[in-house]
Parts: C-alpha cells; sequence; structure tokens
C-alpha cells in the first residue's frame, strides 16, 4: 500500500487498466471528487490521479457520477426453456444498458433449477454470453429439500429461493412441513416469495369471474401476502434461519416486517414504488400485472415509508418478461410479470431527481444492501481491492424510455413513453467498459459473483493467494 498526499494506491506502477476521471464518485464515506485507477479487474488507486497515473483507457466522467456497480438480486431470464421471452445474453445485455453490473437469476425456468446439474448448465450457457456477472438462485423444493445445504453452496449460487404461492412456473413449497424441511437444511438467507397458496386458490374465483384485470390486487390481496410473510417469518425463526423477503408490497407486510429487521431482510421493486392502482390498470392494462400486484397509493406510501426508516435493504426488478402475444391473452390467463432489468436505475434515478430518496441511499440499496445480505465477495462499495464495477450516470440527462430500447427478448416496458430525469451513460464490469456512451462496447465477459458464505478452498481464485 502507498500513501501519497490525499492519494492511497495498491499499486507503486502508476500505470492502470481503466482511469476513471473527474467524476463525483459515490464511495463509503460519500460523494468525493476524486479518481479512480482499475487493474486486473479491481481498484487500484482513488483520489487526485491527474498527472501522476496513466492508464489503456480513460473514461472522463465530468458532470457525471460514479455509482458502485448496481446488482440486481431479482430478475427472470427464462434460459432454459422459454427462450421466447428472454434469454441469458438479451437480459444482460438489458442489464449492462441500464446501469446494472451484476444480476441474480430465479429458478424458475424450465427445467426448475433444482440440482447441480441444473445450476452447471446456467453457468455453462452464461459463459462467454453474459454481459454483466451473474449468479443462480436454487429452487428449493420438496423434491430438493435435503440436498440444500450443498447446493446453495456451490460455486455460483446465489442462494435458494422459495415461492410459497405459485405465480408463473411449477416451483412451490406452500406445507408448513415443506417449508421446514427446507429452511433446516442451509445456512444462508433464503429467499422467498410471500402469497398464501391455500388462499390464492380459494379466491381465484374472483379473476376468473370478473376477468378484469383490475381485480388482480383485489385476487391476491393483502392477506394473501401478510399470512404468507407471517407465516415464513415464524416458521424461519422457529429453525433459526434468516429470511429475504422479496417484493413486499403491503403496508401491513412492513410495519410487521419493521419489527423484525434483526433477522429478515426485505425487498422492494421499482414498479411498486412507480404505479398504482387502479390507475395503472386502466392505461396499461395486463402490461402491470405483476405478482405480488401492484396496489393503491396506501400501500405505496408505505413502502416509501420504509425506504426513508431504513426497513428497506434492496432495490431489486423483479424482471420478469412475457411476450406481449402472451400479455394480451384476456386475464386471468394472461401471465403475470414486466420487464424491469434495464429501467431499475433510470426509474429510481428519477426519484432520486424528483426528491423521494437521495443518491446515498440508492446506492446503499443497490450496491451495498445487496452485497451486505447476501455476503457478496469484493462488489457493493467503490473502495481499494473491490472489483472495478461502476454505473456512472448523468443525473440531469433528460430521456424519454421507449420500447424500442429494451434489450429484452420480449420487447417492452410499462414505462414507454416515461420522461426521466438521470440516466445510466457508462457502465463498467471488473474494469472494462461495457456501455460507453449509453452505446454497448466490447464482448460479453461477464463472470462468477462469489459468495463469502460458500468460500472454500473450491472457489478460490489465484488472486485470493
Ligand atoms: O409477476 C411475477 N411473475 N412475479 C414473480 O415473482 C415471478 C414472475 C414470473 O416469473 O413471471
Amino acid at each position: 500500500m502507498n500513501v501519497t498526499g490525499n492519494t492511497i494506491t495498491l499499486s507503486a506502477a502508476r500505470h492502470a487498466d481503466l482511469l476513471v476521471q473527474g467524476g463525483i464518485v459515490m464511495t463509503p464515506g460519500g460523494a468525493e471528487r476524486i479518481d479512480v485507477a482499475c487493474s486486473q479487474g479491481r481498484i487500484v488507486a482513488l483520489g487526485d490521479l491527474r498527472g501522476t497515473w496513466s492508464a489503456e483507457t480513460t473514461l472522463d466522467a465530468k458532470g457525471l457520477h460514479v455509482l458502485p456497480g448496481v446488482i440486481d438480486s431479482q430478475v427472470h431470464f427464462r434460459e432454459p426453456g422459454l427462450m421466447h421471452k428472454e434469454n441469458l445474453e438479451a437480459g444482460t445485455r438489458g442489464a449492462v444498458l441500464g446501469g446494472v453490473t451484476a444480476i441474480f437469476e430465479m429458478p424458475n425456468t424450465t427445467p426448475l433449477t433444482l440440482s447441480a446439474a441444473d445450476l452447471q448448465a446456467k453457468l455453462d450457457a452464461a459463459q462467454g454470453r453474459a454481459w454483466c456477472d451473474h449468479a443462480f438462485y436454487i429452487g428449493g423444493s420438496a423434491v430438493n429439500a435435503e440436498q440444500l445445504a450443498e447446493l446453495e453452496n456451490l460455486p455460483g449460487c446465489a442462494g435458494v429461493k422459495v415461492f410459497m404461492g405459485s405465480s408463473f412456473g411449477d416451483l412451490l413449497a406452500d406445507d408448513d412441513d415443506v417449508l421446514r424441511r427446507i429452511l433446516h437444511h442451509g445456512r444462508r438467507r433464503l429467499a422467498v416469495h410471500a402469497e398464501d397458496e391455500a388462499r390464492l386458490r380459494e379466491r381465484r374465483h374472483i379473476a376468473l369471474e370478473s376477468a378484469d384485470v383490475r381485480q388482480h390486487p383485489v385476487w391476491r390481496d393483502v392477506d394473501s401476502a401478510l399470512m404468507a410473510t407471517e407465516r415464513i417469518v415464524r416458521l424461519a425463526a422457529e429453525c433459526g434461519r434468516r429470511l429475504h423477503v422479496l417484493h413486499v408490497s403491503t403496508a401491513e407486510e412492513m410495519m410487521f416486517l419493521a419489527a423484525r429487521k434483526h433477522r429478515v431482510t426485505v425487498e422492494v421493486t421499482p414498479h411498486h414504488l412507480t404505479l398504482q392502482a387502479p390507475e395503472c390498470y386502466e392505461r396499461l392494462g395486463s402490461l402491470a400485472q405483476m405478482n405480488p400486484p401492484v396496489r393503491e397509493q396506501r400501500h405505496q406510501d408505505a413502502l416509501w415509508q420504509a425506504i426513508r426508516d431504513g426497513v428497506v435493504d434492496v432495490i431489486g426488478s423483479d424482471h420478469a418478461p412475457h411476450t406481449l402475444q402472451e400479455k394480451a391473452k384476456p386475464y386471468p390467463q394472461s401471465p403475470s410479470g414486466m420487464t424491469g432489468v434495464q429501467t431499475l436505475l433510470p426509474v429510481m434515478l428519477d426519484h432520486v431527481h424528483a426528491g423521494r430518496l437521495g443518491l446515498q441511499r440508492l446506492v446503499d440499496l443497490t450496491s451495498a444492501g445487496p452485497a451486505r445480505i447476501f455476503g457478496i465477495e469484493g462488489k457493493g462499495r467503490i473502495a481499494l481491492g473491490y472489483d472495478a464495477d461502476f454505473s456512472i450516470v448523468d443525473l440531469r440527462a433528460q430521456r424519454v424510455i421507449h420500447n424500442d430500447w429494451i434489450a429484452s427478448v420480449s420487447g417492452w416496458t410499462p414505462y414507454d413513453g416515461q420522461a426521466v430525469t438521470g440516466w445510466p451513460i457508462h457502465t463498467v464490469v471488473r474494469g472494462c467498459c461495457v456501455v460507453r456512451d449509453e452505446t454497448l462496447a466490447g464482448e460479453p465477459k461477464g463472470a462468477v459473483v462469489r459468495f463469502l458464505e460458500s468460500w472454500s478452498n473450491e472457489t478460490r481464485g489465484e488472486s485470493d493467494a
């Protein structure tokens, strides 16, 4: 380590692979006008590096904010099996165009991701095709509960995901005994989609009889979500397991979870923070149909309050594409889900512009938060020795989001036509500038995300010596 004036470096060489110059850098200590030097994919120097460092590539970040790379810990990229909706190449391309540098992908593909072979098939498919770093969830179910302790520690596994209520695909674990078996096998934080399957079945007639998408939040009501959240939190406490409750959508759950934050972490999504019932269903029809549903204003207000109160740990997009043709089916045959990985950052920067949250809090929710709760190695902050992942944004840039900007195979966004202030300009993944001036650059070189909890001799890289 070398210290010169206000500059600390990990290298005496003074020649970097990449130099990010003149930007306002969001460090753990706040916003600082400093330069960042990166070598071999890591941050090697921070400070005023003008005149003292040279680099193979220099990125001029004047007038821009340099955020730690955004980590989207909930996406559905549909590969294998459902590639007419999405695939790993297009999904990760959308991610980096939207300023996202790492994703965790969900197990409700075809086949489901339930075994080591299923996970390996996804890792193989991502090799050389993924534009950003990636890891994959293993689905927790009755068929693999006893193997989960081993499976969750495989390289490239983000953890275990459980669907308590059916959403899309066949992955379901709704019975207390199965949930206990899942909770007892493994130590990592368990991610859960909390909607109560029995209540959803009991009330499905509401959707069927109405054939009206405005009834979606009536069918999948507050109690459907709250009952499942209460049940899984109780079971997790009984089994001594940490939980991560995905896409929390109700004021009632937030109140319940606020008192249990010592063990339970909380995700909210941009669509629950941005769209509102009933207006979104009237304007967008089934394009706004999502599980759990987008709800009325009072719930959205509670989600924002929970962001201000520190109850929310993470913002994940729940990018869940279906084709426009599939979405055009009459409700409730229309599948639930919308794209989101590419619009996560633009939509949230627009909320920053509107004063709904500060930039530092956004960084906490999209980088530091995922790194902390999933125990990600070397990501989530701009600090010496960390991966050189950056989402470099222009907070004043005004853009209109359009479907033709969306890289997803499904080709649409619920925000089509929406003007936003704040936009990703350059995306850097481990020192490679994969989006430069809003344009894709280079090759897909995404690597597998590493996790501290599954760190072992087997998963150790050479650079760890
Ligand atoms: O609306 C949803 N669609 N919510 C989910 O959690 C999953 C999903 C999907 O995979 O389509």
